[in-house]
């Protein structure tokens, strides 16, 4: 055979392999991120992980992320890893959902959330910020009293995603909904462990994931019910409204009952939980970076007056928004998402086999040395538009990237630009002294500890 026309044949996934009892003291003293984070770093950019039973490939490289999500994405779908999700909690509504099912969700809900869609949801962004301003001044401020600063983020983002997509909201509501959300979203982490008991097993935790899985499910189909109850010339222009009214193109049908309730949770879920993680690490990244928190306060104080920004301040605001993305860079509130190979496939000339779970990691993707200077250090200017315009376009992807790229991702920004420019103009937060943060994850992105900060007034 003539040597020019030689093809290397793709080489093997190297593999890592720890024993569980390895594998479990390594948790127990790093925590799984921290393990995890370890692992990559010995490892490199692209490896098997083979836990007990389990494999998957933990993937961090720029290049790899753009392969997988964009150039050769018809090889990766979501499949069997997100079983769970889909059985447990989200069914078949957009994030879990695939193929024409999925393509038609998203064609019908996006122009909700383009960068001009998402402006109409800007009064009730102000409008919430301004009510925590008002519960923190007459509750908090000053008392000496810390309070769980993810709890506090999670009642303006719940409150914000139910306004924005249902038109509705009640503080009861809310925090009734949130518990029980948060016992889903802990219940489906802990069934993605090699050891789980099945749901059918009527053990206090179980019993009461069906009841919370009953609760927030409930909940969506009362807010249908109820909408369904008013003439329709008075549904408001919403989304839920837009997922009740619109016709398959096809089949002339309306969205299925379930699939209307399979969505409805589906953006409540996912329209305020990871939002209020962000906003909870950007106060504590601030509290540890004093001249940051300077630099930022300047910046609000010379555009900003008493009363609220404009959609147009904003554009005067870009320093609050490098110290938006910088949060998002080092604490991405979903440090990891996965993707099924569906075919066989080669990424840098290694063969990556059909049903192969790629893991693809984020959190070392935005801490790889060769694409970030001292990644560890919370750095805003990273974010200057010439530095981040000389930066491989894929180094960054907090929201995923290429065609399944987060559906909120402009509503997200907006909404937290918005606050972190109304809260910090106001308060200054400060983590209660000597509370040293376990950040971790377990499914997100947190602290297992939490982030109990003070409240002082600016
Ligand atoms: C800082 C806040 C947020 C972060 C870090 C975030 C992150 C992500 C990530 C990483 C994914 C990809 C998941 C995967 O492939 O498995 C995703 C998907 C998604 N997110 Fe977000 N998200 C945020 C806020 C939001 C908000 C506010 C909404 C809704 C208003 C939202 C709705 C969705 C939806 C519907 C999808 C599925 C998109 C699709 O598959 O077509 N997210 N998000």
């Amino acid at each position: 055979m003539n040597p020019a026309l030689a093809i290397d044949p793709p080489r093997r996934l190297k593999e890592y392999a720890p024993s569980p009892l390895e594998l479990l003291m390594a948790v127990r003293r790093e925590g799984f991120l921290g393990w995890m984070t370890n692992t990559w770093r010995q490892q490199g950019d692209l490896f098997r992980l083979r836990m007990g039973k389990q494999s998957l490939v933990l993937v961090a490289h720029p290049d790899h992320v753009r392969d997988i999500n964009v150039t050769r994405r018809e090889k990766y779908d979501k499949g069997e890893s997100y079983d769970t999700l889909r059985e447990l909690l989200l069914g078949n509504g957009i994030v879990t959902a695939i193929g024409e099912d999925w393509r038609r969700q998203r064609r019908l809900m996006a122009p909700f959330f383009t960068p001009r869609g998402v402006e109409k949801f800007y009064p009730i962004f102000l409008s919430d910020t301004q009510q925590l301003i008002e519960r923190w001044r007459s509750h908090h401020q000053g008392s000496g009293r810390p309070v769980e600063m993810l709890d506090e983020m999670m009642l303006v983002t719940a409150s914000v995603i139910l306004h924005s997509v249902f038109s509705t909201e009640s503080s009861e509501a809310v925090l009734r909904i949130k518990d029980a959300l948060e016992t889903l979203l802990s219940r489906v982490s802990e069934m993605q462990n090699p050891v789980k008991i099945p749901l059918w097993v009527p053990t206090p935790g179980n019993l009461k994931f069906r009841q919370a899985q009953k609760l927030s499910t409930g909940y969506i189909r009362e807010l249908i019910a109820r909408r369904r109850a008013l003439p329709t010339e008075q549904w408001p222009d919403d989304l839920l409204t837009k997922l009740m009214t619109t016709k398959d193109e096809e089949t002339g049908t309306l969205m299925a009952e379930q699939l209307l309730v399979d969505n409805g949770f589906t953006m409540f879920a996912a329209g305020h939980e990871t939002t209020a993680r962000t906003l909870s690490f950007l106060w504590y990244a601030l509290s540890q970076n004093p001249e940051v928190e300077r630099r930022l306060h300047a910046e609000l104080d010379s555009v900003l007056g008493d009363a609220p920004p404009t959609i147009s301040d904003l554009k005067k605001l870009p320093y609050t928004l490098q110290v938006v993305k910088e949060v998002l860079r080092l604490y991405p509130a979903a440090p990891m998402y996965a993707r099924d190979a569906v075919a066989d496939d080669e990424l840098d000339g290694v063969h990556i086999p059909a049903g192969t779970r790629m893991l693809i990691f984020s959190y070392g993707t935005h801490r790889h040395p060769e694409f970030w200077d001292e990644p560890e250090r919370f750095d805003p200017d990273r974010w200057l538009p010439e530095r981040e315009a000389a930066r491989h376009a894929y180094a960054y992807h907090p929201f995923a990237i290429g065609p399944r790229i987060c559906l909120g991702n402009n509503f997200s920004l907006l909404e937290t630009h918005v606050m972190t420019a109304m809260l910090a103009r106001r308060f200054k937060l400060r983590l209660k002294p000597g509370h040293v943060p376990r950040i971790d994850m377990s499914g997100t992105l947190g602290s297992r500890n939490g982030l109990p900060m003070l409240i002082e007034a600016r």
